[in-house]
């Protein structure tokens, strides 16, 4: 056993309702030795991730987190020891590495271990280049299939997939609207981050404020977030609507979950088209993502917002805050410095 301090996280119970932190447990242990075809990882970065919830309460597109096991998470960490030959000391990479200092790894498996882009820094590859900024590319562009013209609502406009959703839609020439939770996020949609409009849902009636608007109805909802803004949403598509159903975080903490949206009919009256979608299927093309989002943002037509809280021990806190609302953009959190130089 090696002589490096690992700290974890381990998932002891499973969630009822809001996270309270508690289904967390704090372990010290030494970190594992790579075994012939491993790598040893000293994770540095942190993605945090709603799915998260999900991963730690019910078998998904993914098996549940077992309990006893790491609290499951993607990052970015430095491979500090290698007995692999496709990677060597030194190098960047990214993979499902947990809520831990170290991980000993083949890189197979879900999520697998990919090396870090030259010049790519930590923060991007999880953010902007990581799943939620390629979660936004193809479902905008692939399942949205937004065309110049059309009008597009984005719910949870302000965070980390929907803010790159929008713009990505007003790159294509679409009229954009976003739903967020407060004044200060809906500012920043139509300020800095080029939105036509945008409805605070805590404070403002969204269905009047979807009428005023899109006058002319709407194309495509590129929904986050499920229950009132879908079915307001659902109530003034156009024909052959794409509903573009990414997430569903307001469902995400209930026990008992609310009534489908009523107007979810319409989309037979309109012709309209409601897609459920995974990004882990399209992994394969995110070359494809990643030079359009790179491209973009070189020209000054994305931004990208990023909340980075420090320490492995603010883990389980740093994932509730994606709950409450307080991330305002990618929430990540940084464990530490490389500890080689590259
Ligand atoms: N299908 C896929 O493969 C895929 C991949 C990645 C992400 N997703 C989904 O995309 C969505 C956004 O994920 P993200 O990582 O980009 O997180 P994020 O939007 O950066 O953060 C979550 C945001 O959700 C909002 N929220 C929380 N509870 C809510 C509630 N009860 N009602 C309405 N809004 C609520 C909060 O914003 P406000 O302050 O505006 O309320 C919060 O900031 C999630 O539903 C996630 O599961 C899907």
């Amino acid at each position: 056993m090696s002589d490096r301090k690992n700290r974890q996280w381990i998932l002891e119970a499973r969630p009822v309702g809001q996270l309270t932190g508690k289904e967390f447990r704090w372990n010290e242990t030494s970190a594992p030795d790579p075994t012939d075809g491993q790598v040893l990882v000293r994770n540095l970065w942190l993605s945090f991730d709603p799915t998260q919830r999900n991963w730690m309460a019910r078998d998904s597109y993914v098996p549940m987190i077992p309990l006893g096991e790491v609290m499951r998470a993607i990052g970015v960490g430095q491979v500090v020891e290698s007995r692999h030959h496709d990677f060597k000391p030194g190098d960047l990479v990214q993979g499902w590495w947990g809520w831990q200092d170290y991980v000993a790894t083949d890189g197979r498996g879900v999520g697998g271990m990919h090396k870090l882009s030259p010049g790519v820094p930590p923060n991007t590859a999880l953010s902007l280049f990581g799943i939620t900024g390629n979660t936004a590319y193809f479902g905008i562009t692939e399942i949205g299939q937004v065309k110049s013209g059309e009008t597009v609502v984005v719910s949870g406009a302000a965070g980390s997939t929907g803010s790159i959703a929008g713009q990505i839609a007003k790159i294509k020439g679409c009229r954009v609207v976003g739903t967020a939770g407060g004044k200060e996020k809906c500012d920043w949609l139509t300020q800095a981050a080029g939105f036509d409009g945008a409805i605070d849902y805590k404070n403002e009636d969204v269905g009047r404020r979807l009428t005023t608007l899109c006058p002319n109805g709407i194309d495509v909802f590129f929904d986050n977030v499920g229950g009132v803004v879908l079915n307001e949403v659902l109530a003034r598509i156009n024909l052959k609507a794409r509903i573009v159903l990414c997430g569903a975080i307001s469902r995400y903490n209930e026990t008992v979950l609310p009534p489908g949206p009523s107007n979810y009919f319409n989309l037979t009256a309109k012709r309209g088209r409601m897609e459920g979608f995974i990004i882990l299927d399209y992994v394969p093309r995110f070359a494809e993502s990643i030079a359009a989002l790179g491209r973009w943002h070189r020209e000054g037509k994305l931004v990208q917002k990023e909340d980075i809280a420090v320490g492995l021990e603010n883990a389980p806190h740093t994932l509730m805050r994606l709950f409450t609302g307080e991330n305002f953009g990618k929430q990540l959190l940084k464990i530490a410095d490389p500890p080689l130089s590259v």
